[in-house]
């Protein structure tokens, strides 16, 4: 691959230790397969204001809009609790994503069949799900205004206002119709058209760039309420679902939740493709920083590998490798691989961090 740069953000917590065993599986397909990056490391969150006094330095800042993709741990913890709102771990990560203009949030909800009995649905409508949410990031209603509290007769009022813009739908759009020819190509959206005036704004616009551009990819409508419903009753017939902010937040969340533990949920955020036709992009897991386990080689380092594993695909064109890498998390899974986080109320040992960073490359090798 020419010139596939990566910049790793450990950060805080449980985020260096997944970030170690990650660095494992890079290795391993620089001496295995050939697959080599460029990659630099730096600080993020609480690590970086330790050091320089600001979640995010300037230099970093800029080495993360020059890169191909950047793969952060995770920001935060208790030490940090009582800085200034201005400097505050999570601000680095904010300023990552504004400053990046990151406004495709990628959440997949992906089975393993070997976890299928954690859901709390039935194993048949869980096994072998894998559906992308792509989430609008950067606007809708938690951005729009007016905002605020304001007095209105003898009482206050509330306020908050939902805003799209056509060039910020049509923009999320395109990243779903793309993600979508590298899937199945279908994209279910999700809006309220029905009771929304940006609601019919978003269904407009989405059916526009389906015509003009992407007339192959199966489009369908769906009011979000019903899609809630569908997601909870049979979520197999989606395969990539985009919405807005707010709608996403809660789909999102629920979607993931159908495949058991936050240990396993990666993600991704995309902004406008850079000269070298890759999306700007920030993979993460979906967890935290995990206090109440750090620095104890407990944490599940899988779901920093899948985001590892969605880098792969979506900014290094490198799909079947990533399905390698995914295929061999089933595996160790299905073996019986186990953190603490995936163990039923039958107990058992529980493998270490590093232990189950070396079952997959185990597994990797094995895939040869
Ligand atoms: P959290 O995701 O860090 O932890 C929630 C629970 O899940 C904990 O019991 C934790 O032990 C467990 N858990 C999380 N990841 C795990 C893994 N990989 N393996 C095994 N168990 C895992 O969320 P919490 O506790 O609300 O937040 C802790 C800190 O992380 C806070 O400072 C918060 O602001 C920050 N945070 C940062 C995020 C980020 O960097 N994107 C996202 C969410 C929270
Ligand atoms: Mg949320």
């Amino acid at each position: 691959m020419s010139n596939a740069s990566l910049l790793i953000l450990p950060g805080d917590g449980i985020g260096p230790e997944v970030m170690t065993e990650v660095r494992k599986i890079i290795d391993w397909y620089g001496a295995k397969r050939d697959l080599t990056f460029d990659v630099s490391e730096d600080l993020v969150g609480g690590a970086a204001y330790d050091k320089h006094g600001t979640p995010l330095h300037d230099d970093t800042m800029a080495k993360a809009q020059e890169v191909d993709a950047v793969l952060l741990g995770a920001v935060g913890g208790p030490k940090y609790d009582n800085l200034d709102f201005s400097v505050k771990p999570e601000r680095g990560l904010l300023r990552l994503r504004k400053e990046m203009d990151l406004f495709a949030n990628l959440r997949p909800a992906q089975c393993f069949d070997a976890l299928a009995d954690f859901s709390s649905l039935k194993k048949e409508v869980v096994a072998g799900l894998d559906i992308m949410i792509v989430r609008e990031l950067t606007s809708g209603i938690y951005f729009g205004e007016p905002r605020g509290i304001i007095e209105e007769g003898n009482e206050r009022v509330g306020i908050n206002t939902q805003r799209y813009t056509e060039s910020e739908i049509d923009r999320v759009a395109r990243s779903a119709f793309e993600l979508a020819r590298r899937r199945n190509n279908k994209v279910c959206s999700m809006e309220k058209a029905n009771v929304m005036e940006s609601g019919i704004l978003w269904r407009e616009v989405v059916q526009k760039v389906h015509d003009e551009d992407y007339p192959d990819v199966e489009l369908s409508h769906m009011y979000a309420d019903a899609g809630a419903m569908q997601l909870c009753r049979w979520p197999k017939q989606f395969d990539v679902i985009v919405t807005d902010n707010l709608f996403g937040d809660l789909l999102s969340d629920a979607a993931a939740m159908l495949t058991g533990s936050l240990g396993m949920l990666p993600s991704a955020s995309l902004g406008l493709p850079m000269a070298n036709g890759r999306p700007k992009a920030l993979y993460e897991p979906v967890h935290g920083s995990a206090p109440d386990i750090a620095g104890q080689g407990k944490a599940n380092p899988i779901a920093c590998i899948l985001s590892f594993a969605m880098a792969l695909r979506y900014s290094f064109d490198q799909g079947d490798e990533a399905t390698r890498l995914e295929n061999a998390i089933e595996t160790v899974l299905a073996d019986g691989a186990r953190t603490a986080d995936l163990m039923g109320p039958e107990g058992g040992t529980p493998m270490s961090t590093s232990e189950m960073g070396d079952a997959i490359v185990a597994a990797l090798d094995a895939s040869l």
